[in-house]
């Protein structure tokens, strides 16, 4: 728990000092700026609506962990594993074996989710939590086959279009994931940790030349989190790479905090996660150290934050029903090629109206005063039945609920909120440790409710960061992140909310 004592001078000299304003904060997340040595990590994949679809061969169900905790009682560290590769290649064939049938492959992964979390759990207050989650997701679709609901509702086929990248007939198909458990070792009287997870798209790659080197091989998707610290110092250090291919020209690379329990932003099965308290706008902060060692191209689309919620259109929060429920996204873009779609003549791609700080509206139809250059896009909620003409819907087909996307780049409106205010700040060549007002920065955001709803109550199930290249191939992204955290008011340990939970 930090405590936060705030004194203006001004109060200081008017009352005594006992009664400046303390307030306790205290970290939302199980592993506070990433600084324990017993790693909770576990890895996910999913296909453009968020499910599985079909495994990979040979592959289990895309959900690994790589959980342990270190013994010291003898003279040399010993890492204990907590999820053995028993359990990481547990797959849709062991679903009667275990009882779970008849789940089907994508209902199997969201209880392996489950599964490794109770290996993985750690004891705390005010509620145990699981793992970090590392999320690799393919855009790719295949329109003929009609596995992903149109805002909700059962899709038709369609004929292939140029927006929909597929190879064809599995164009789908979950990746291939490779792991390296964490292990330790000495170096020059150092004790140092590493681990990770690596893979591929391409199904036909060889086990054996699933590499580093298919980056620089023409034509082949690749991703890799390799995370390495030091015993006993600092912080874990999550390297990134994400690499797209002309099969595969849509992927995304995410490290996620998400929810103990609950729906995560996009998720509509229970999952497990690192936030044991959900953070609330406006009172929350975000830290955390962000290296760009390669952009990804000029249409990765970097977000330096990302928040997912869910909530409906009436402002209650959601509950599973996938067809009013509604998923919040909101993200700030630092890639510096990326533009403004929203525009006085591009109406539709901006929110209805910017907030400032105290409160004053400014309509996007004030071209004077509206921050056009601050929004990349919105898209109102598929479902949303009084959208402010005119509007734009998005991505029907990328949840398993209609979804309300809000893209923010960096503009001087945002300066107050810790936000960078040019482009091209925290990019590569500009490592930076940023502490993000998310909370006050997601109360003042438009997201539509229907009218005369009470504003819902804006939680966060899962906030994270990461890449999503979007339409190009052969475009390598690197990263690093490092002393991740999530500071909540001190109040919010005891008002533990149940978010979306049934
Ligand atoms: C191992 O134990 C020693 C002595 O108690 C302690 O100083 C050291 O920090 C411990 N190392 C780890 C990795 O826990
Ligand atoms: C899961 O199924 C595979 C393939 O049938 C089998 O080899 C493995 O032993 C099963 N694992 C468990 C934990 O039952
Ligand atoms: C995984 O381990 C193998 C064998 O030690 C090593 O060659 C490879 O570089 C590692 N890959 C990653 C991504 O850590
Ligand atoms: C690399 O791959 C692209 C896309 O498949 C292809 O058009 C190009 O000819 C390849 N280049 C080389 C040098 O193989
Ligand atoms: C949350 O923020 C609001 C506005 O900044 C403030 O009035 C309120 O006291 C804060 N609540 C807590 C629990 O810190
Ligand atoms: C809010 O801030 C803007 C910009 O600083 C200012 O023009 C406006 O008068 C303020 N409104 C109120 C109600 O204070």
């Amino acid at each position: 728990m930090l405590l936060q004592k705030l004194c203006g001078l001004v109060l200081v000299s008017i009352f005594p000092l006992h009664e400046c304003f303390v307030s306790a904060q205290t970290s939302a997340v199980g592993d506070p700026g990433m600084r324990r040595d017993g790693l909770r990590v576990a890895i996910e994949a999913w296909n453009q609506c968020n499910e599985v679809g079909e495994e990979a061969p040979n592959m289990a169900s895309p959900r690994y962990a790589d959980c342990f905790d270190l013994y010291n009682s003898t003279s040399t560290i010993r890492v204990v594993h907590r999820v053995n590769e028993r359990d990481n290649k547990l797959g849709i064939l062991n679903a009667t074996s275990r009882g779970r049938g008849p789940l089907d492959v994508n209902q199997y992964a969201a209880w392996k989710e489950i599964y490794l979390g109770g290996k993985c759990q750690v004891q705390d207050k005010p509620k145990p939590w699981q793992f970090w989650m590392i999320m690799l997701k393919s855009g790719n679709m295949d329109t003929l086959a009609a596995v992903c609901p149109n805002n909700g509702r059962k899709a038709s086929p369609f004929p292939p279009e140029s927006r929909f990248p597929c190879f064809g007939k599995g164009c789908m198909n979950m990746p291939l994931i490779y792991h390296n458990y964490t292990t330790v070792r000495e170096d020059l009287g150092r004790n140092k940790l590493k681990g990770s997870f690596y893979g591929t798209w391409d199904l036909d790659a060889a086990a054996a030349s699933v590499t580093k080197e298919l980056i620089t091989q023409n034509d082949s998707s690749y991703y890799e989190v390799i995370w390495e610290k030091e015993v006993g110092k600092g912080s874990w250090n999550f390297h990134h790479i994400l690499k797209t291919s002309s099969k595969y020209p849509w992927l995304m690379l995410y490290l996620r905090a998400d929810a103990t329990t609950g729906f995560s932003g996009g998720y509509h099965y229970q999952t497990r996660g690192m936030m044991k308290m959900i953070p609330k706008s406006p009172n929350f902060t975000v830290k955390f150290t962000l290296d760009i060692k390669q952009g990804g191209g000029p249409r990765s689309q970097f977000y330096l934050m990302d928040i997912g919620s869910c909530w409906k259109n009436n402002g209650q929060p959601c509950s599973g029903d996938v067809t009013t429920d509604v998923t919040r996204y909101s993200e700030m873009i630092i890639n510096p090629s990326v533009d403004s779609w929203c525009n006085p003549t591009s109406l539709q791609s901006c929110p209805p109206y910017h907030t400032l700080l105290n409160g004053t509206r400014i309509h996007r139809s004030d071209k004077e005063n509206f921050p056009y250059e601050a929004y990349h896009i919105y898209c109102t909620p598929g479902n949303a039945q009084h959208p402010e003409e005119p509007y734009n819907f998005c991505d029907p087909y990328s949840n398993p609920q209609p979804q309300e996307i809000l893209q923010i780049l960096p503009h001087p409106v945002w300066g107050e909120y810790g936000y960078p205010t040019k482009k091209g700040e925290g990019w590569i060549g500009d490592p930076k440790t940023w502490e993000l007002d998310v909370g006050k920065l997601s109360q003042a955001l438009y997201f539509y409710q229907d009218p005369g709803t009470a504003p819902a109550d804006r939680y966060w199930s899962s906030i994270d960061l990461g890449t999503e290249i979007f339409m190009s191939d052969n475009r390598v992204a690197e990263w690093t992140v490092s002393d991740f955290d999530i500071i909540v008011p001190n109040e919010a340990a005891g008002a533990i909310t149940n978010i979306g939970t049934k």
